[in-house]
């Protein structure tokens, strides 16, 4: 709090609990992509278990799962997956989870290639995920998934080895999977990609894992009750508030830091979280990640020392699952008796504490989330809060926060540079002339 005037805080508090309210209206801008907010409550206990259902015939007769999706048709379900697994889980004598891998967050020769080799020696599944139902990259990992279903399986096995999670209506995915008799679950109109992680689209994954989807919900649903009060007991208005604050002091980087290397997908939601909905109009915080401590030894030195243009946001673990001591040994060759029988936990703390007072110290705020443990529903709480103060914060900064009109601007030169139908008036030869220039 050093760091913004009592004055500027409070204003900045009645400015969140403003769009607070603004949210509840539904009297914004985007308002017609809110129904995240009312998500968590309004999940029946069947919707879960036909979704756990679909999830148990899925993984039946596979040793893989493959999820096709991308942005915020997969940063949800990697997040959560990567959160609540074991850490070596591919290397356990006995498997605990179904092992889900990724495709269609990029456009990787490599990456495809070996997963087909991976795919050709084990059975496998496929959930592919798409909202608009037209999105280059995972279209094109599909392609290649379905082909490979199709060739072992045959094509009437290979459709019941694939789920869509689409558009109720609309789009190529949606045409697809009708045309196909795949089985189908919806993504709601009025809720957009990155806040979409607890419909189907991070549930069906979630629950193919073999998490516990009904606690990630509940959990949201806890958080959900918590952020909705209209009152500075909020702490989804105080973190919007906090950040709009130090934004307009001049802090325009935000870090979300971690000290749980489980935690390095849920930054990178958190990053497509913020950076899609507030990076508009020339405006909004740059939203980066650190995963502590060892970002320390790449990244320590500029934040201690660099720019003065950023502040951190610690998300602190209570408690880990395991219980690891630091042996003490007679040499003492590397002089760390004095911390023997101390637990490897305490000591990432005060390492914690220690970076959080030295930050500070060198003029880099640090807000500070606590979560308990990291469990399906600290998780999903913890999600929902980000979400909502995402919300509360992009109006706080005067933007549309639930569209995303700038990620088109890569695509209309991509498909003129492939020839897609319908761009040629995108110019190629200008494209051409254009990156002649730039490149040589
Ligand atoms: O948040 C968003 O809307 C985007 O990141 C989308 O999720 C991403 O572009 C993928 O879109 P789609 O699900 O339509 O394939």
């Amino acid at each position: 709090m050093s760091f913004i005037s009592p004055a500027e805080w409070k204003a900045s508090q009645e400015k969140a609990l403003n769009a607070l309210n603004t949210l509840d209206a539904k009297s914004g801008k985007g308002n017609d992509f809110l129904g995240w907010i009312r998500l968590p409550e309004s999940i029946t206990p069947e919707e879960i278990s036909s979704i756990q259902a679909a999830a148990r015939q899925l993984t039946e007769d596979a040793e893989i799962i493959v999820v096709i999706g991308i942005g915020g048709s997969y940063l949800g379900a990697k997040a959560v997956i990567e959160a609540l697994s074991h850490s070596f889980a591919a290397w356990l004598p006995e498997r605990r989870h179904l092992p889900v891998v990724f495709a269609g967050q990029n456009i990787g020769e490599d990456y495809l290639g070996e997963l087909l080799e991976v795919l050709t020696a084990r059975t496998s599944a496929c959930i592919v995920i798409s909202k608009s139902g037209t999105t280059t990259e995972p279209a094109i990992a599909f392609r290649i998934i379905k082909k490979h279903l199709e060739e072992k399986y045959g094509k009437a096995a290979a459709k019941s080895r694939i789920v869509a999670v689409t558009d109720r209506s609309r789009g190529a995915l949606h045409t697809l999977a009708a045309q196909e008799g795949y089985r189908t679950f919806v993504i709601p109109d009025d809720v957009g990609g990155r806040f979409s992680v607890l419909t189907p689209v991070g549930l069906l994954p979630v629950a193919a894992a073999g998490f516990d989807i009904a606690a990630l919900v509940s959990g949201a649903a806890n958080m959900a009750k918590i952020t909705a009060e209209k009152s500075l007991n909020n702490p989804a208005v105080n973190y919007a508030a906090v950040r709009n604050a130090l934004y307009n002091k001049g802090k325009k980087i935000e870090i979300l830091v971690n000290y749980h290397p489980k935690m390095h997908y849920l930054t990178e939601w958190w990053k497509q979280l913020y950076g899609e909905s507030e990076g508009k109009e020339h405006k909004g915080i740059f939203p980066a990640g650190v995963d502590f401590t060892g970002d320390l030894h790449s990244m320590g030195q500029y934040l201690q020392e660099g720019e003065r243009s950023l502040f951190e946001t610690a998300v602190s673990v209570g408690n880990e699952n395991n219980r690891l001591e630091i042996p003490f040994d007679e040499q003492d060759l590397d002089q760390l008796n004095f911390i023997a029988g101390k637990r490897i936990s305490e000591c990432n703390k005060m390492a914690e504490l220690g970076t959080l007072l030295a930050h500070v110290d060198g003029g880099v705020p640090v807000i500070r989330i606590h979560i308990p443990q990291l469990d399906a529903y600290a998780v999903g709480g913890l999600l929902y809060f980000f979400e909502k103060a995402c919300g509360i914060s992009g109006y706080m900064l005067g933007v549309n926060p639930f569209d995303q009109p700038g990620v088109e601007a890569y695509k209309k030169n991509m498909f003129a540079l492939l020839g897609k139908p319908g761009y040629e008036s995108s110019g190629l030869k200008e494209i051409i002339d254009r990156l002649d220039a730039h490149t040589n």
